[in-house]
């Protein structure tokens, strides 16, 4: 067989479960994506990555019960109404409205901000820590609410609660055939969305949520994706670094790698490494929603008929070559956290979540002497649309 990243075809059960570091404890708080698709599924690797899958039409068939769906999956990244219907999606023009705060330039200018929040972040906790010999919970006292921050300020509202962090978990943990309907949350990012329209002042303006404000003035933007986009973009963004800032310092510790990376915190690029390796290793997605093959084509030794339901298999694809369940913070790793090649899909926010876990490496090291796992401590997660942590007790050196 000529050199294949295919990894299984078949059903369900033959795909590979994530690396399971310590950190992971499946059956806690857990449900599997579960879907009917059963033999008609094919299970592919990084391969992919270099094939283009057209733009798929996900229809009923590729949810079941898309008719119930939370506007999220109607979002630009996902099975959008238009397309439903048979019309030209809207992906493109949404993306087009909001792309400018996720390139550099933007992202560096939001640095201070992501910088100042999380020294008061490791402020609180060393505080927390001094009072209860340096325990912490890095999901909840770092994680979550730096990569919410975080996205709040892109964004341009205050977000930085927990209730919105569980409303995110409960959203990425259900099956993809079965996303709960969340009104509450649709409510509450109207009602952000119309405080921030009605008392902009002068000097705002210029974030993303601004020029969603100016698309529905102007006649731009249909106001029922008002919703959509600022919640893909929210649990885009904090669902996923979250959880791999948690995997980061997880898969380090396991290693015995914490230290030898906190030595080397002015080594710019070894801290890359380490945040490659940590995407390729503890990828936060299972896989891609069913992606639908809208012509025929040949995926490695595979011929793949139209209309074949393609699921990329992100932890599978990233550890599909020898010595792939090694984590080698000495490799440049090659991996795809942050694609499917469903063009023209790609991770908007990627530079920012690069920037994001590089950032939370240095202050969480640089901040907490002797930052480990707690040995006492416990872990919970979460696994559905993507894995994330309800808890991650670590534990470091209090100063008094
Ligand atoms: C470690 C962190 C992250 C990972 C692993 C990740 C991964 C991904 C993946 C796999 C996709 C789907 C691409 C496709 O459809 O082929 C995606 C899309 C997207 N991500 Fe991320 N992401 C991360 C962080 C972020 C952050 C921080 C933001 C925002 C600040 C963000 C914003 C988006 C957006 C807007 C899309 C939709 C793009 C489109 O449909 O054109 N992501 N991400």
């Amino acid at each position: 067989m000529a050199e294949t990243n295919i990894i299984a075809v078949g059903n369900f059960t033959q795909m590979r479960r994530p690396y399971e570091p310590r950190l992971y404890q499946p059956g806690v708080d857990a449900f599997w994506q579960d879907t009917d698709f059963g033999p008609e599924l094919h299970v592919v690797g990084r391969k992919l990555a270099e094939e283009t899958i057209p733009r798929p039409e996900l229809t009923r068939k590729a949810y079941p019960s898309s008719d119930d769906l939370h506007p999220s999956f109607t979002a630009p990244w996902g099975d959008d109404p238009d397309d439903r219907a048979g019309t030209p999606g809207c992906h493109d023009e949404h993306i087009a409205l909001i792309r400018q705060w996720f390139e550099t330039p933007a992202v560096r200018r939001m640095e201070d901000g992501f910088s100042a929040l999380a020294d008061r972040l490791i402020a609180a906790i060393r505080a927390k820590g001094d009072r209860n010999g340096g325990r912490f919970d890095l999901a909840n006292d770092f994680a979550g609410p730096f990569a919410l921050g975080c996205a709040g300020q892109l964004i341009g509202l205050e977000l930085a609660e927990a209730d919105w962090r569980d409303k995110i978990n409960v959203h990425v943990s259900a099956p993809f055939s079965d996303i709960p309907r969340q009104y509450d949350i649709d409510a509450e990012i109207w009602r952000l969305f119309g405080l921030r329209a009605v008392r902009r002042g002068d000097g705002d303006g210029g974030q993303l949520i601004d020029a969603v404000i100016d698309a529905v003035r102007d006649d731009r933007l249909d106001p029922r994706f008002v919703v959509p986009i600022v919640w893909m973009v929210l649990i885009a963004a904090e669902s996923t670094t979250s959880a791999n800032i948690v995997s980061m310092l997880g898969l380090l510790d396991e290693h015995g790698l914490t230290d030898q990376v906190r030595a080397n915190l002015d080594d710019d690029r070894l801290l890359t490494r380490v945040v490659e390796e940590s995407l390729r290793m503890g990828h936060v997605f299972d896989s891609t929603p069913p992606l639908r093959a809208v012509r025929d084509m040949r995926i490695g030794d595979f011929d793949v008929p139209k209309d074949t339901i393609v699921w990329v298999w992100y932890v599978s694809a990233n550890r599909d070559a020898p010595n792939d369940d090694r984590f080698d913070i000495t490799r440049q790793p090659n991996h795809i956290a942050f694609s499917t090649s469903r063009d023209p899909h790609v991770c908007l926010g990627a530079h920012m979540a690069r920037r994001m876990m590089k950032l939370a490496l240095t202050k969480l090291l640089g901040g907490l002497p002797h930052l480990r796992r707690d040995p006492e401590g416990s872990v919970r997660q979460v696994v559905g649309l993507n894995n994330s942590y309800l808890q991650a007790d670590f534990v470091f050196a209090p100063e008094h």
